[in-house]
């Protein structure tokens, strides 16, 4: 897949920028520490074996002693780490006020194993592919359909937990346009480490086109063999788990699996696991299992002609 990249140390947003501060700021001091220990401990080591004669008797070096546990293992630590806390919530308060009041633009909810889509307002239904615009703040709503998951977008943001009954939101405000890489980060079953997203960010007007075509139903094809992968996909119920919106071939909500309206527009396969080749496509409608063990999507055993043309009709929905 080709994307950006995943590094939280390599910030696209403010809000990965003030994480990756503090990030860094933490690696400062927590090294600084490190070294000032090592060094006393090196310090005291050379000074008791150059020095054979043991003043642990002198009371007063014993003071001097009891003072130094005292400040270097009390007082001094819990200033830091007291300081490092005010720096966390200070950080964490930005990321979560940002845009605070203004209304969701788009819904992710977590599946097991994908992500489900939802521009607000518009339409729009797509998985596994969030598209942003540059520049502009997107809020986004998050929950779950059924256990734990976690957003998370290292270059734009910290993670936040998807619970079952709550919704969370955090603002994604990509500063350029990019490909970054999403996981989900909170361990959810067999396929967990494979549930990934690309996050598409984009020049405002690029954004609005896209989201446009997405928002319309799907077109219908006049081309024999696509008709054929029509019934096809009609009589192999793939309709019970996926929608695909409007045409003469609309199929009733379904959101078990992800919306296909424009399944054949997206990069990705099996949540940016696999590129959406007619390869790979054939072989995740005859065995998801293989690319991804454990997935909730079942076995399609089909004929090659019925298969050929499922994977013509999918490919024709642009
Ligand atoms: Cu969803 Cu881990």
């Amino acid at each position: 897949m080709n994307d950006d990249g995943h590094s939280m140390l390599a910030p696209a947003s403010d809000a990965a920028s003030s994480i990756a501060t503090l990030w860094w700021l933490m690696l400062g001091i927590a090294g600084a520490v490190f070294v000032l220990v090592i060094g006393l401990y090196g310090y005291a080591a050379l000074r008791r074996r150059g020095d054979a004669a043991s003043d642990d008797d002198d009371p007063a070096s014993m003071r001097r002693a009891q003072r130094l546990v005292l400040l270097g293992g009390g007082v001094v630590p819990a200033v830091i780490l007291v300081g490092m806390t005010a720096l966390t919530i200070v950080t964490l308060d930005r990321l979560l006020t940002e845009h605070h009041g203004s209304e969701a633009d788009v819904e992710v909810i977590g599946h097991q194993f994908w992500w489900e889509i939802r521009y607000l307002g518009s339409g729009a239904v797509t998985a596994n592919e969030l598209h942003l615009p540059v520049g502009r703040p997107t809020r986004v709503r998050l929950r779950t359909a059924d256990v734990i998951h976690s957003f998370w977008v290292p270059r734009l943001h910290g993670k936040m937990d998807m619970t079952p009954g709550r919704t969370t939101e955090l603002v994604l405000h990509p500063r350029e346009a990019g490909t970054y890489r999403g996981f989900c980060g909170e361990f959810c079953g067999l396929q967990h480490s494979l549930m990934g997203l690309l996050v598409i960010a984009q020049p405002p007007d690029r954004f609005a086109e896209w989201q446009q075509a997405q928002a319309r139903p799907a077109e219908v094809s006049t081309d024999a063999r696509v008709a054929i992968g029509a019934d096809v996909f009609a009589r192999a119920d793939c309709g019970l788990c996926h929608a695909v919106r409007g045409g003469a071939r609309s199929t009733p909500p379904a959101d078990v699996g992800p919306d296909l309206t424009h399944v054949a527009s997206r990069r990705t396969l099996g949540s940016a696991t696999v590129p959406n080749t007619v390869q790979h496509l054939r072989q995740w409608i005859i065995d998801p299992h293989r690319l991804k063990p454990g997935v909730r999507m079942p076995a399609t055993r089909l004929p090659d002609e019925e298969l050929d043309a499922l994977v013509a009709y999918l490919e024709s929905l642009r």
